[in-house]
């Protein structure tokens, strides 16, 4: 079992924790109604003109490729790079159908910019259950926009419940009665699992996560939730670059 502060894993060793969860990942996942549904939700609000015809997407933390698929149904002629900094969930993700559009990259986000080549080069970027899991949100959210040409959106598929007690008390009652048991019986080990609960626990409201994005330079930003048992738990942030 890791040492977890009150904030989750030190952010260094998140990619790292995933790598020992990857093979359980898709099986805990598809066991939590509605998880694949809203991130087909997020990946609709973006809004992706043409089905994707002649653009450049990307899933920035695509882990095994459930997100990856959600955007390639929202957008199935553009072309789709999918990043995240775990070997293990982009082995799971890599061994999947996937048309030529699509490809799959193993780098830190952070040190992603650089190797995409420079500003203005994606037409829309996705980012599902990812920003928590960053040591510099901030810096990510400016990368992002950087990445962008103007005019295309940022979606933050993310957990927050800082603004609701209701929200904060379903969250510790899920994870403590449902996924932390599920995972440590699947995975022999609870610290990911732990983890996701803390660094939820920990994370910004929506209104202050909404702060975040306009701070970094988008606009028209807003947050929309989702239906089920996540409603007011699971949210899509929406901006644009200008
Ligand atoms: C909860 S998973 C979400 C995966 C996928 N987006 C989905 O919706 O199912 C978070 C992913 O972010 C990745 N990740 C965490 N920190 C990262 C970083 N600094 N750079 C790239 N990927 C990172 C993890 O390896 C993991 O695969």
């Amino acid at each position: 079992m890791g040492r977890l502060s009150r904030a989750g894993l030190r952010r260094a060793e998140v990619p790292g924790a995933f790598d020992v969860g990857a093979a359980a990942y898709d099986t805990l996942v598809g066991a939590n109604p509605g998880y694949h549904d809203h991130l087909r939700i997020s990946a609709r609000r973006m809004r992706i003109a043409d089905g994707g015809r002649g653009l450049r997407l990307l899933d920035a933390g695509c882990g095994t490729g459930a997100s990856t698929a959600a955007l390639l149904e929202a957008a199935p002629h553009a072309e789709i790079v999918a990043v995240d900094a775990s070997a293990g969930m982009l082995e799971q993700a890599r061994a999947k159908t996937w048309p030529d559009s699509v490809r799959f990259v193993h780098s830190p986000i952070e040190d992603f910019s650089v190797q995409a080549g420079g500003a203005g080069k994606f037409d829309g970027i996705l980012a599902a259950y990812l920003l928590r899991n960053l040591a510099d949100p901030d810096a990510q959210l400016r990368r992002f926009a950087a990445l962008l040409r103007p005019g295309a959106t940022l979606a933050v598929h993310e957990y927050s419940v800082a603004d609701s007690k209701y929200a904060q008390a379903i969250w510790t009652a899920v994870c403590w009665g449902i996924i932390i048991p599920a995972g440590l019986v699947k995975t022999r080990d609870s610290t990911l699992y732990r983890h996701l609960w803390r660094s939820v626990t920990s994370f910004d409201g929506a209104a202050a996560f909404q702060r975040r994005m306009a701070a970094a330079g988008f606009t028209g930003v807003h947050s929309e939730t989702m239906p089920g048992w996540q409603h007011g738990i699971v949210h899509t942030f929406l901006g644009e670059v200008r």
